[in-house]
């Protein structure tokens, strides 16, 4: 029987992607996210990948950290084998000028959703014998916190601390959690919300290192279904890390020099 896989966010971007690479392996697919437009015509297209079923939740996550959506899809679909928590908020901004309705929306969607979810789906498979799948979508800025983006980099940091504090009671269960750090995607946020805190001549640069979240989708599918438990990309942040966490203090003067002081 054909996997079922739950994805968040799965209207446009990153989401998208995945849905494709999911059905190009057969998987039955339940796609989430508010735009039901933008839903229908991404399960239209997914639904010519795969022979099994393809099917839309148009919720507003925010409601109640999505645990309605959750009992929704196990009532329609049955118990996802698959869950990627990818829906998120950029949360970039000067802290100075984020109001905190705002903060509290990346907070809730980046952070409050995704573990509320991995709960959900760690209780429901915690004595499985098969094997089940939780993909959660954090950020290289969960490990390298960029200026002016303080409260993504708090709302993506919980994600490796959950990954890294259940990881010990993982162990005994059949469930495979991998965390997924990403630097930029090419899915339209640089533009409006990193380039008007750079300095132009660097903006140029770094928009060139933006990454096709279709291939990114497709290396996550691989690696996740190889029980990978965490994914830096691209490669280039792999060797980057263990800088990074040897010498922060240098890391962050070095990224600064990119930014402009306001
Ligand atoms: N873009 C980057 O450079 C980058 C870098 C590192 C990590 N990431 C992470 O990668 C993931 C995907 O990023 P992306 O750039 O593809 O994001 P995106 O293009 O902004 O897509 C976000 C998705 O979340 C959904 N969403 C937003 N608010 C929602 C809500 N209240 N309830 C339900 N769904 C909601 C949106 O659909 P609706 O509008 O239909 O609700 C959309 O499908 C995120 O977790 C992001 O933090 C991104």
């Amino acid at each position: 029987m054909a996997k079922l896989v739950m994805i968040t966010g799965a209207s446009t971007g990153l989401g998208e992607q995945l849905a494709y690479a999911f059905a190009s392996r057969q998987m039955q697919l339940v796609l989430i996210g508010r735009n039901h437009q933008r839903l229908t015509q991404v399960a239209r297209r997914a639904a010519r990948l795969t022979a099994a079923p393809v099917a839309i939740l148009a919720s507003d996550l925010l409601n109640d950290q999505g645990k309605t959506v959750w009992h929704q899809c196990v009532a329609r679909c049955g118990l996802p084998d698959i869950l990627v928590n990818n829906a998120a908020l950029p949360g970039f901004g000067a802290v100075n000028d984020l109001t905190s309705q705002q903060t509290q929306r990346i907070i809730q969607l980046n952070t409050l959703v995704p573990l509320t979810l991995s709960q959900l789906f760690i209780q429901a498979h915690y004595r499985d014998v098969r094997p089940s799948y939780l993909i959660n979508l954090a950020s290289a800025g969960a490990e390298l916190a960029l200026p002016y983006a303080g409260f993504h980099a708090a709302s993506k940091a919980a994600l490796l601390g959950f990954a890294q504090g259940t990881a010990f009671e993982l162990q005994r269960t059949q469930i495979n959690l991998m965390t997924v750090l990403p630097s930029l995607l090419a899915t339209g946020h640089f533009q409006q919300q990193t380039q008007p805190y750079l300095k132009p001549q660097l903006a140029y640069l770094l928009s060139k290192t933006q990454l096709a979240p279709e291939k990114v989708a497709k290396k996550i599918v691989t690696r996740a279904l190889q029980g990978q438990r965490l994914l830096r990309l691209p490669v280039f942040y792999q060797w980057l890390a263990p800088i990074i966490h040897l010498a922060p203090n240098l890391s962050r003067k070095v990224i600064a020099v990119a930014y402009r002081t306001r």
